[in-house]
């Protein structure tokens, strides 16, 4: 399965939905996670991402390896989105912003 990681939160670009055989991204206020149930492993929506916040699963960087787990979490109550949008309003500044989680809203 593909893992949303921490350079999606207070970004969230939404490049990556369109691409989405399967439509498993979900989207909360700042942050987009993909179901793991759902994720076929096409990669199409990695290359998507303007943030490269999208990885496989087992290339998830050392340290951010909840995000696995949080993926899961947050697709179980998070609707779907499958159509892009605007990102969010500081998203070019927060790019590569490192540690974000603690800005996570649910
Ligand atoms: Fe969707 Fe493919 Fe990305 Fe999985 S790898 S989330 S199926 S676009
Ligand atoms: Fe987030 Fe990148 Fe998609 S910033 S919303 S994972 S295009």
């Amino acid at each position: 399965t593909y893992v949303v990681l921490d350079n999606c939160i207070k970004c969230k670009y939404t490049d990556c939905v369109e691409v989405c055989p399967v439509d498993c991204f979900h989207e909360g206020p700042n942050f987009l996670v993909i179901d793991p149930d759902e994720c076929i492993d096409c990669t199409l929506c990695e290359p998507e991402c303007p943030a490269e916040a999208i990885v496989p699963e087992d290339d998830v960087p050392e340290g951010q390896e909840a995000f696995i787990e949080l993926n899961a979490e947050l697709a179980r109550t998070w609707p779907v989105i499958t159509t892009r949008k605007d990102p969010l309003p500081d998203a070019e500044e927060w790019d590569g912003k490192p540690d974000k989680l603690k800005y996570l809203e649910r």
